[in-house]
């Protein structure tokens, strides 16, 4: 059963200044839901649509990152200006804003990363040449 016929997921996890793999709330992620959800209030949609901060959705190097369910949608460097965007086009009229979606192969890789990381084996940092950070 769907609760909400949107259900969005937007990651506002936010780490140290400098840390090596950012943080979606350095990238305006607490402004892009704030916003996100004064549209679904000035619209009156609060009962359809629904705006959740997430943590850390593991695609840090797309921050601010924000995700669309029930169509799985994954959207990257998304600032606040383009709210107005999102709001009109995908949430009101059901078409995903191209320029801004996570290309289903990025997520596949993204995917794959964490499955390596989840049995212990580390991809290596190409700038510093060290292990990531843990989350
Ligand atoms: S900090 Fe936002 S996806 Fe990791």
């Amino acid at each position: 059963v769907e609760r909400f016929e949107k259900h969005l997921f937007v990651c506002t996890n936010e780490r140290p200044e400098g840390h090596l793999r950012g943080s979606c709330s350095r990238c305006g992620g607490a402004e892009i839901k704030a916003r996100l959800k004064a549209c679904v209030k000035k619209s009156g949609l609060q009962h359809q649509i629904r705006v959740n901060s997430a943590g850390c959705l593991d695609a840090c190097e797309f921050g601010a990152v924000l995700v669309v369910y029930p169509e799985g949608i994954w959207y990257g460097k998304v600032t606040p200006a383009d709210v107005a965007e999102l709001f009109q086009t995908h949430l009101l009229n059901n078409q995903p804003v191209e320029r801004l979606k996570i290309p289903d192969a990025v997520l596949s890789e993204l995917s794959e990363k964490s499955s390596l990381e989840r049995f212990g084996i580390q991809i290596r940092d190409a700038a510093s040449n060290s292990p990531e950070k843990p989350r």
